[in-house]
């Protein structure tokens, strides 16, 4: 029985701060950094939106206060949104329960901090065909030490689940990805507003008392965001193409743009700059002349004076970045930040929100 996708409603897990992925989360919270200058949670919503699902349900532990006033009831974007809000974090089996007066049918459960083009239709079908009470997306990683493992059998029956293993006693990299197909009578096993797991209780407890849980891997792209450096590869990774700007972007004659680079609207590059692409670049940026950009997301409103290099990092929003200075190898600007003339900061260097940092300065991690 094939199932109709748009009567397939979906919850996405919205919770903590994002605190890894500090300093950029100390301004923006975690399901609004920019993506290609889009808001994250925007490109999941599009790719539920690519499988006909429109009712989306986003349980929060807390609403930060751009999410709602971006995205609405989400009518703006083709979808119908709702938002449930915890009184306090319920887990991610809890959080789901918290919602459970929207579910009456078969559902989806997305980790807010995941992107996948995973094929979701075909997924529920599998679903259906097995007739599973819950069916588990999984992803190949080199390192599962840091997620949920999933052993199955050959026939996708799941038989163990391994929160968080050490590395040698993970018995595959085949890791929950954390989007599950769900039959609501599972949530009768989660008691109300009390704290409760996927992953280390109901999951476990399906596979104990003998219902069908089954494993749907895949090899479709999957990033988790929490970091900054899979921040940096999603924006590089989803960045194909031509370069693109609007007219409102002002490029000088002499500058050397190579794709893929993607301009947000009002930007300004000056003479003889260079961009290497995959770059993005937030709008109302302005890049004064001799600057070098290659590999690097550069947020709305920064500034970037003559002759400065940013090379493979990520630069918050409302930067100012003055002459000659040099930004490179995995560093990481959080908003509003200074950086005065002719420094240099490498080695993954993470900047707070606010600072100054003083011309001439060499800053290492
Ligand atoms: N609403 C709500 N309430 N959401 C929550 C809560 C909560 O109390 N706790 C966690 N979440 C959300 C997070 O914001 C995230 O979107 C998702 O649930 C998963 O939680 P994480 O804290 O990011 O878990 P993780 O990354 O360590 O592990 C999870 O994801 C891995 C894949 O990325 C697990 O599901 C692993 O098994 C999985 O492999
Ligand atoms: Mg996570």
């Amino acid at each position: 029985m094939s199932q109709n996708m748009s009567e397939v409603k979906a919850v996405i897990l919205v919770g903590g701060e994002g605190t890894r992925l500090r300093p950029l989360t100390s301004s923006v919270p975690k399901p609004m950094v920019p993506v290609l200058n889009k808001p994250f949670l925007q490109h999941v919503f599009k790719h539920l939106s690519n499988h006909g699902i429109r009712d989306i349900i986003l349980a929060l532990c807390y609403l930060p206060d751009n999410i709602q006033s971006y995205f609405g009831d989400g009518s703006d974007f083709g979808i119908n949104l709702t938002y449930v809000v915890e009184d306090f974090p319920l887990g991610t089996a809890g959080a789901v329960k918290n919602v459970s007066q929207y579910i009456d049918s078969t559902f989806l459960v997305l980790n807010g901090d995941v992107y996948t083009d995973l094929d979701l239709t075909s997924m529920v079908a599998f679903h259906k065909e097995k007739g599973a009470k819950a069916t588990i997306a999984l992803t190949p990683v080199e390192d599962p030490s840091a997620y949920g493992v999933v052993d199955a059998d050959a026939d996708g029956r799941v038989k163990r689940f391994i929160e968080k293993p050490k590395r040698e006693e993970a018995p595959s990299n085949m890791i929950n990805a954390g989007t599950y197909v769900l039959e609501p009578d599972v949530l009768a096993h989660v008691e109300p507003q009390k704290f409760c797991m996927f992953e280390r209780f109901l999951f476990p407890l399906l596979l104990e008392t003998g219902q069908a849980v089954y494993a749907y891997p895949s090899d479709a792209y999957w990033i988790d965001i929490g970091t900054p450096d899979n921040y940096a590869k999603i924006n590089l990774d989803l960045l194909s193409g031509e370069t693109q700007a609007d007219d409102s972007v002002d490029v000088h004659s002499s500058a050397k743009i190579t794709g893929p680079v993607l301009f947000g609207s009002n930007c300004v590059v000056e003479a003889d700059v260079v961009i290497e692409g995959p770059v993005v670049i937030g709008s109302g940026c302005i890049i004064k002349s001799g600057s070098f950009v290659r590999r690097a997301i550069i947020w709305p409103d920064t500034h970037l004076d003559s002759w400065t290099t940013i090379k493979d990092c990520v630069v918050g929003m409302g930067c100012r970045i003055e002459a000659n200075a040099c930004v490179v190898d995995g560093t990481v600007l959080g908003s509003d930040v200074v950086i005065g003339d002719s420094c240099h900061l490498s080695g993954g260097v993470r900047i707070d929100c606010g600072k100054s940092i003083d011309p001439d300065t060499t800053l290492k991690r």
